[in-house]
């Protein structure tokens, strides 16, 4: 256990804006719209929901227990509980992951810096639907401008980072996400007012039961693990900067309902907008990049002012989501580092951020001029992404939740659970029962969907 004058969250509001700032980002503004879109809608979203209530917040309510417990960050935190028998490759393995995501989601994320600076010096105005494809299709394959923005989206993760946990993390989650929560608000609002809108409305809202396959199940699954930072240990190192009176389980449900809520609003963004202008919402991955900059300009070709604007802040609201998650993953290896090798903090800071720009760097040529290096048929940033989003997330959770439901001694999870006895936890029973069967074979069959082996 790191014995050393231990950070942590000034405040309770503090720690659940930091834990939900880690939980949205890319996964509830990019990836849930085209996940809804590509699975049908609504009834995508109810499966979600389940998804979220059932698997997610007890894992997130167990994760919280093995960071808060240590008083360590994910790397030692198992150690630190068990520190015989292999449990503590869980906890190196929940660093790496959060290593080498933070290696390709930095250029996405640097993607929408980009996006900022071209909606803010007009250039969206003059561009046809062809005219957005080549756009986005000529930056994302260039060698140096994705590469810049991943510098500098990597820095700014580096400078919030090396401030510490209450004047970094705390502080600025504070400021961030009551403003992305306004933009989020503000940005839907403006679509389901637009003409036509009604349907991509009814389309997120109506379910049809008829669309409902063992892959969407499946598929919302994935999604709410991702999005809820769950599986990597993000969520166990923010729990070790939680303060003894801190409710884990108000604190999940309160992240999950933040988390859950904003990928809805950018769902009410994206498909009455799209809706309003013909565009079928399953465009996939290049639905924010390509389509959306479209349908600002078609929603509203009326007002130029409008399109402008809607579009600067839809990508402003991107890039502070990924910019909070990006912190929580930089944080993961910082701390580990610091605590295990004793570095100071900037230090730790320092070589992660040399680390990710390499793996960053990569990651982003692989996009383009070394597209043609292959690993198992897939380039370098989608290799990235499969090896962690596909296999160590999940195994990362699985194990987490058999950890806290089988190997544990029970009498810990319950003085976490209830605060030393001083809180009624009354979901108690359920959440251990999910602990120890419902999440560890719910893991196992997107585990084995996700490889094709099921
Ligand atoms: N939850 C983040 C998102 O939805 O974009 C992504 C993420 C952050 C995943 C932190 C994992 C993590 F540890």
């Amino acid at each position: 256990m790191y014995q050393g004058n231990r950070a942590s969250f000034g405040s309770k509001s503090g720690a659940i804006l930091a834990a939900a700032g880690s939980a949205v980002g890319l996964g509830n503004i990019w990836r849930f719209p085209y996940e809804t879109g590509n699975h049908g809608g609504a009834a995508f979203i109810l499966i979600y929901l389940g998804c979220v209530f059932l698997f997610g917040l007890p894992i997130m309510i167990a994760e919280f227990t093995v960071g808060r417990r240590a008083k360590a960050s994910t790397g030692e935190a198992f150690k630190a509980i068990m520190p015989k028998g292999c449990w503590k490759y869980v906890g190196y393995l929940g660093v790496l992951t959060g290593f080498l995501i933070l290696g390709y989601y930095a250029v996405v994320a640097g993607w929408t810096l980009e996006y900022i600076y071209q909606a803010a010096v007009g250039n969206f105005s003059d561009k046809d639907p062809a005219g957005f494809v080549s756009m986005f299709q000529n930056f994302s394959q260039s060698p140096f401008r994705p590469l810049l923005w991943l510098f500098v989206f990597v820095f700014i993760t580096h400078f919030v980072i090396v401030k510490g946990v209450q004047k970094g993390i705390e502080r600025s989650s504070k400021v961030m996400m009551p403003l992305l929560f306004i933009l989020v608000v503000m940005l839907a609002v403006c679509s389901v007012m637009l003409p036509g809108a009604e349907k991509g409305v009814e389309f997120l809202l109506k379910p049809d039961f008829s669309k409902l396959t063992p892959d969407v199940f499946l598929g919302a699954m994935g999604q709410a693990f991702f999005s809820m930072s769950l599986g990597m240990g993000c969520l166990s190192t923010y729990a070790s900067y939680f303060g003894k009176d801190t409710r884990l389980g108000n604190t999940a449900m309160s992240v999950g309902i933040i988390d859950t809520c904003v990928a809805i609003l950018a769902g009410l963004i994206i498909f009455p907008a799209a809706f309003s202008v013909g565009i079928q919402p399953d465009a996939g991955p290049s639905l924010i990049f390509i389509t959306l900059p479209n349908v600002f300009q078609q929603a509203f070709s009326g007002a130029p002012a409008l399109a402008y604007i809607c579009s600067i802040l839809f990508y402003l609201l991107l890039a502070l989501a990924a910019l909070t998650s990006t912190i929580s993953l930089h944080e993961v290896s910082t701390a580990f580092l610091h605590e295990k090798f004793k570095l100071t903090r900037g230090k730790a800071a320092r070589y992660v951020t040399g680390g990710v720009l390499v793996i960053g760097i990569v990651s982003s040529l692989a996009l383009g001029m070394w597209n043609d290096f292959k690993i198992a048929g897939l380039n370098f940033f989608d290799a990235l992404d499969f090896l962690t989003a596909k296999i160590m997330l999940p195994l990362g959770g699985m194990l987490t939740a058999i950890f806290v439901g089988w190997i544990i001694d029970r009498k810990i999870v319950r003085e976490e659970a209830t605060n030393y006895g001083t809180l009624r936890a009354p979901y108690y029973p359920v959440y251990i029962f999910i602990l120890r069967y419902l999440a560890p074979i719910g893991i196992a069959a997107i585990f084995l969907n996700e490889l094709g082996l099921f």
